[in-house]
C-alpha cells in the first residue's frame, strides 16, 4: 500500500474542521484513538480533579505551550487538561519509537497541533519539533519537555524566543542533567522546573511503579511462580523496596544486600534478611539489582548460580549487571522469546538473562497509567503555579533563572519554594493549586 509508505510530510491531511495544523499518520484513527484517551483518564483521576476544579474558568489563558514528551494516550489527557485550563499547546514526540499513532490523530483531530508518528526518521524528529516552534504569530511562553531535546533546539535555533519564555518544565533525569548544565555554565536564562526529582514523581515512578511492574515483568517473561522462591533484592532504595514488597507479598522468600546503613536498617525492620550477594548466590532462584550502581552482579556471580537462576535488572540503565563478561566463547547464548536469554556454561547450567540486563519493567512490561498521571498532574500544577507567578506583579523581582525544585510537589498549599529562591525571599506567598 503506497498510502501508509508515504511520509507524513508529504501528506496532505485536514481535521474535520478544516485545519492542516499538524502532521500525524493518519487523520482517519482518531475516532479508535479517542476510545484510548477515554480509557486512560479512568485511570488519571488527578488530572480530572484539575479540570473540575478550574470550574470553566481558564487559570492557564495566554499560556503558550511547546511541549515535547512521548505521545501516548496518557500524554493526550496531559495535553487536554492544560486546553481545559486556557492553554493553548504544540506538541512533539520525545522518542521517535514512542507515538501512539491512533492518538496522535484524536488529538489532531480535536485540534491541537501535533506532529508526531511511530518511526520518524532523527531528520523528521528535528522537523517535527521545528514545526512546533517555527509558527507565523504564535511564540510558546512556556516549554514542556521530556529529555531536553526541545529546550536545546530553541536554545540552537530561536535563542530569542527566550525573552517571551517564563519557565521550562522538565520530567526526565536526562533533561534535568543537561539543565543542571546549562544553568552551572551560566546559560540557562529563565526558571526550569525540576519535575523528576518531586517527591510524588519519586514515589510513583519508583517505589510504587516498581512494587506493581516487578511481577508483571517476570511472569511474562517467564511465567514463574512467586510463592516459595528464594530472590535476592540488592538494594533498598525506592526501587528495591518496591520490589521487595511486592515478592513478599506473593510468598518469596527475599533477602537484600546494602551499603548504606540506613537503607540496610530499614530492610531489617521490615523483616528481611540482609545478606552479603556471595553468601546467597548459590541458592537464590532470582536476582534482581536496583542500586543505581554499577557492576553489582559480576562474572564470579554469575558463575557461582546455581541452573535455572533467573537474574534481571531494575536500576540504573544496563550497568549493573556485566553483561558484557558473558559474551565470551565458552559460553553460549539462546534466545528463547523476546527479551529472555539463556547463556550456557560448558557443563550444561544456564541462567536465564531478562532483557539483556536492561530495565525489566520499561522493557518487558507497562507502566501504570495511575503512575503518569502523576507525573503529569505535576506538571500541570507547575505550570499552573509559574503562571501565578507569571502574572504576579512582584514576578521580576522574585526570578532568578535557576533549575529548581518543588520539595512538596503537588501536595496542597506548598508554597513555590524554589522559584522564589529559597533563602531569597517572598517564601509562602505563594501557593500550588490542590489536587
Ligand atoms: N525500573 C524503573 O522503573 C525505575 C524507576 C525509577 C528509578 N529507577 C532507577 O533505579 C535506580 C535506583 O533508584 P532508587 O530510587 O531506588 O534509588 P535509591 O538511591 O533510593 O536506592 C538505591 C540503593 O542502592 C544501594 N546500593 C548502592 N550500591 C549498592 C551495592 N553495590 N549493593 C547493594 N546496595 C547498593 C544504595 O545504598 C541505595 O540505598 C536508579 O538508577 C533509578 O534511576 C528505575
Amino acid at each position: 500500500n503506497t498510502n501508509s509508505r508515504t511520509s507524513p510530510r508529504d501528506k496532505q491531511q485536514k481535521n474535520s474542521k478544516g485545519s492542516s495544523d499538524f502532521c500525524v499518520k493518519n487523520i482517519k484513527q482518531a475516532e479508535f484513538g479517542r476510545r484510548e484517551i477515554e480509557i486512560a483518564e479512568q485511570e488519571m483521576p488527578a488530572l480530572m480533579a484539575l479540570r473540575k476544579r478550574a470550574q470553566g474558568e481558564k487559570p492557564l489563558a495566554g499560556a503558550k505551550i511547546v511541549g515535547c514528551t512521548h505521545i501516548t494516550a496518557q500524554t493526550a489527557v496531559l495535553m487536554e487538561t492544560l486546553g481545559a485550563l486556557g492553554a493553548q499547546c504544540r506538541w512533539a514526540a520525545c522518542n521517535i519509537y514512542s507515538t501512539l499513532n491512533e492518538v496522535a490523530a484524536a488529538l489532531a483531530e480535536s485540534g491541537f497541533p501535533v506532529f508526531a508518528w511511530k518511526g520518524e526518521s532523527e531528520d523528521d524528529f528535528w522537523w517535527c519539533i521545528d514545526r512546533c516552534v517555527n509558527v507565523e504569530g504564535w511564540q510558546p511562553n512556556m516549554i514542556l519537555d521530556d529529555g531536553g531535546d526541545l529546550t536545546h533546539w530553541i536554545y540552537k535555533k530561536y535563542p530569542n524566543m527566550f525573552k517571551k519564555i517564563k519557565g521550562i518544565v522538565e520530567e526526565s533525569v536526562t533533561g534535568v542533567h543537561r539543565l543542571y548544565q546549562l544553568s552551572k555554565a551560566g546559560k540557562l536564562c529563565v526558571p526550569a522546573m525540576n519535575v523528576n526529582d518531586s517527591v510524588t514523581k519519586q514515589k510513583f515512578d519508583n517505589l510504587y511503579c516498581c512494587r506493581e511492574s516487578i511481577l508483571d515483568g517476570l511472569k511474562r517473561t517467564t511465567d514463574m511462580m512467586f510463592g516459595g522462591k528464594q530472590v535476592v533484592v540488592c538494594g533498598y532504595g525506592e526501587v528495591g523496596k518496591g520490589c521487595c514488597a511486592a515478592l513478599k507479598a506473593m510468598g518469596s522468600i527475599v533477602y537484600v544486600t546494602e551499603i548504606d546503613p540506613i537503607c540496610a536498617l530499614q530492610a531489617c525492620m521490615d523483616g528481611f534478611r540482609l545478606v552479603k550477594l556471595n553468601e546467597v548466590i548459590r541458592q537464590v532462584d532470582i536476582v534482581i539489582t536496583c542500586t543505581g550502581n554499577k557492576n553489582v552482579v559480576t562474572r564470579e556471580h554469575l558463575d557461582r548460580m546455581k541452573n535455572s537462576c533467573i537474574v534481571c535488572n531494575m536500576g540504573h540503565s544496563n550497568t549493573e549487571i556485566d553483561v558484557a563478561s558473558l559474551r565470551t566463547p565458552e559460553l553460549t547464548w539462546e534466545r528463547v522469546r523476546s527479551q529472555v536469554d539463556h547463556v550456557i556454561w560448558p557443563d550444561g547450567k544456564r541462567i536465564v538473562l531478562l532483557a539483556e540486563g536492561r530495565l525489566l519493567n520499561l522493557s518487558c512490561s507497562t507502566v501504570p497509567t495511575f503512575v503518569l498521571s502523576i507525573t503529569a498532574t505535576t506538571q500541570v500544577s507547575r505550570i499552573w503555579g509559574e503562571q501565578e507567578v507569571y502574572l504576579a506583579p512582584w514576578y521580576m523581582q522574585v526570578t532568578q533563572p535557576d533549575v529548581v525544585l518543588f520539595p512538596g510537589s503537588v501536595s496542597v498549599g506548598k508554597p513555590v519554594w524554589g522559584l522564589l529562591g529559597g533563602s531569597r525571599g517572598n517564601e509562602g506567598d505563594l501557593t500550588v493549586p490542590t489536587i
